[in-house]
């Protein structure tokens, strides 16, 4: 993970890259560091510390003004926490300094084959390189571009470099392997980026870098090199982004401002998924691609393999199509036996996870379609799969998915019912309008904060374990309900399947363990009911989350009734608002759980 920024240009570098670094925070934050060079060379600047980018306010801002600069936004992979182990980290005589994100597989193998006389003040990968790079330069005689060269020949494993040579301060250095990488470009400056977020205030044009290209950047030129030295010509593209979006607002969290945009992100789904007669309608291309399959698999991680589950009941239920679902961390190295004619849908917010990307490496290799539903647009899965459907939702800060999980749900019943009609199967019920009542409903339940705030305070305070259930579509919203509750309060929570509770788990209830039931199906309802009670009969605290016209009395959360198949977009937002408060009484940092990163980009 991590994010990495640069900037060489007219102006001072130190603001663009504080901000930028901000803008990165969700990529990780358990260090951060900043270097600042001159572009006479003469001096220097290392600020690095634990922790959040505040910590280096005070310091970079107090710093000399410099022109260029890179940073980094640390979450780690090899090594603790600490200061010596943030990036930027230096070669042994302070020429060369480097930020990366990724994992360098073979950095022990470099330590041994290269630097054996060198005294390594950290225990990252990423030092390693840097002096790597030192050690061509010094032993081959040669510039630091050629140096830096001939070490990314010897690198493997992912990576985005920025790199300063002192003794080259007109010109910033980059290169990118698997991790995701851009490049920003204004008048009179040039920025190296993670994510078009952490530029965007400067420029809304940005320049993809590919796997295997390598960056020369000064003030006004940006010159790509491929692998065998050839120069490649790309224009930028204008990046969707709107710096306006990205800020907090009023809002205490981002996570809270998402929950409370996801009404207005279904509608947007449905507005953008319009044609000029008011129908929902998808590129014929993915809708062909679909019906010539007979196996959809969906692959995603977290949150989104869990919008996959209910991707899976559309499709099956309005398509007819067989469709199973895969984590992609296990998918990618325990490939179950494949149908003649699979067709792939990759569920991603950030596009960039690295578990999913490596299926989509392999689906690529075996030549099958896929489809790529992503928050951003030109990230790495989109611009690898066949095709794109964009979510449309926003930017999502929080590091806990929230809109995006059921903007994932919203567009692929866009597309089940696009595919339905090319089918000729006739649905009961018409989508659009389906999915207006949804966006209304849940309106009503974001209105209903202190409400679900006064129950979060009442059944988490002080437990250490608590449990969400249902069944069908009740128990994949459970799951995705008990991973946001358990990341951002840390209370151990697990979703189950209603029925498998007393085969086992049931054991671990306890006076006051909280059992949260998700009660939306009515063919299931009663099982899911007898289940709770078993539990309440053993002591649980228990709470039942139904729709109108199913409710009984004493049920404490009732939502506006919608289409069965559709319940999960609305079932799922009083169990993001119980996260939140269960989180914010316990004082913790909702938008930046412990030990977490949003965009995942190391396997
Ligand atoms: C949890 C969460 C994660 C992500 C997962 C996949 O709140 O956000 O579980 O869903 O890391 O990320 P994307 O969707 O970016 O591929």
């Amino acid at each position: 993970m991590c994010g990495i920024v640069g900037y060489i240009g007219n102006n001072s570098a130190k603001e663009v890259l504080l901000n930028g670094l901000e803008r990165l925070e969700y990529r990780g934050y358990d260090s951060a560091g900043i270097y600042l060079l001159n572009q006479d060379g003469q001096f220097g600047q290392l600020y690095k510390e634990q922790g959040r980018i505040a910590a280096l306010n005070d310091k970079v801002n107090a710093a000399e003004t410099t022109n260029m600069g890179i940073g980094h936004t640390r979450w780690a992979t090899h090594g603790v926490p600490s200061v010596s182990n943030a990036h930027p980290h230096q070669s042994a005589s302070g020429r060369f300094t480097l930020v990366h994100n990724g994992v360098i597989e073979n950095y022990q193998e470099l330590k041994a084959d290269y630097l054996a006389d060198v005294d390594l003040q950290s225990e990252t990968d990423t030092e390693v390189v840097v002096n790597v790079i030192e050690h061509f330069a010094q032993t081959e005689n040669l510039d630091g571009k050629e140096a830096f060269k001939k070490a990314l020949a010897v690198v493997e494993g992912s990576y985005a470099f920025a790199l300063i040579d002192n003794q080259t301060p007109d010109r910033l250095y980059a290169a990118k392997n698997k991790s995701p990488l851009l490049i920003g470009h204004g008048e009179d400056f040039n920025t190296i980026v993670s994510d078009a977020m952490a530029s965007i205030d400067i420029t809304n044009q940005y320049i993809e870098i590919h796997d295997g290209e390598m960056v020369t950047l000064t003030n006004d030129e940006v010159v790509i090199e491929n692998r065998d030295g050839q120069e490649i010509s790309r224009d930028p593209y204008t990046a969707a982004l709107d710096a306006n979006d990205l800020g907090k607002g009023t809002y205490p969290y981002y996570m809270l401002k998402e929950i409370d945009e996801q009404p207005a992100a279904i509608r947007r789904i449905i507005q953008e998924y319009q044609d000029d007669q008011g129908q929902l309608t998808i590129d014929s291309e993915i809708i062909a691609a679909m019906q010539a399959s007979d196996r959809i698999y969906i692959i995603g991680a977290g949150t989104s393999m869990h919008a996959g589950l209910v991707g899976q009941a559309l499709f099956e239920q309005l398509n007819g199509i067989p469709v199973e679902v895969h984590v992609a961390s296990e998918f990618a190295y325990n490939m179950p036996l494949l149908t003649e004619k699979p067709f792939f849908i990759f569920l991603s917010q950030s596009g960039e996870t690295a578990d999913s990307r490596q299926v989509l490496v392999q689906v690529n290799e075996l030549g099958y379609d896929s489809l790529t539903i992503t928050n951003v647009k030109g990230s790495t899965l989109s611009r690898e799969a066949s095709y794109t459907l964009l979510l449309h939702v926003g930017p999502e800060i929080a590091v806990a998915s929230t809109k995006a999980y059921t903007g994932q749900i919203a567009v692929m019943a866009v597309l089940a019912d696009v595919l339905a009609n090319a089918q000729g199967r006739k649905l009961d019920f018409d989508m659009e309008t389906e999915l207006s009542l949804v966006a209304n409903a849940m309106e009503t339940v974001v209105d209903d904060k202190d409400h679900l705030h006064e129950i979060a305070t009442q059944i988490f305070t002080d437990v250490r374990n608590a449990f969400y259930i249902g069944r069908g579509l009740d128990y994949y919203v459970s799951c995705e309900a008990a991973l946001k509750l358990k990341e951002i309060s840390y209370i151990q929570t697990e979703g189950f399947a209603g029925g498998e509770l007393k085969h086992g788990t049931i054991s671990l209830i306890e006076d006051g363990t909280p059992v949260l039931a998700v009660i939306s199906q009515k063919d299931t309802a009663a099982h899911t009911r007898g289940n709770l009670e078993e539990t309440r009969a053993r002591g649980a605290n228990t709470v039942v989350i139904t729709m109108e016209g199913m409710e009984r009395q004493d049920d404490q959360i009732v939502i506006p009734a919608v289409h069965s198949l559709l319940a999960p977009l609305v079932t799922v937002v009083p169990t993001q608002l119980l996260a939140y408060y269960a989180s914010l009484d316990r004082d913790l940092d909702v938008d930046k759980p412990r030990n977490l990163a949003k965009a995942v980009t190391v396997e």
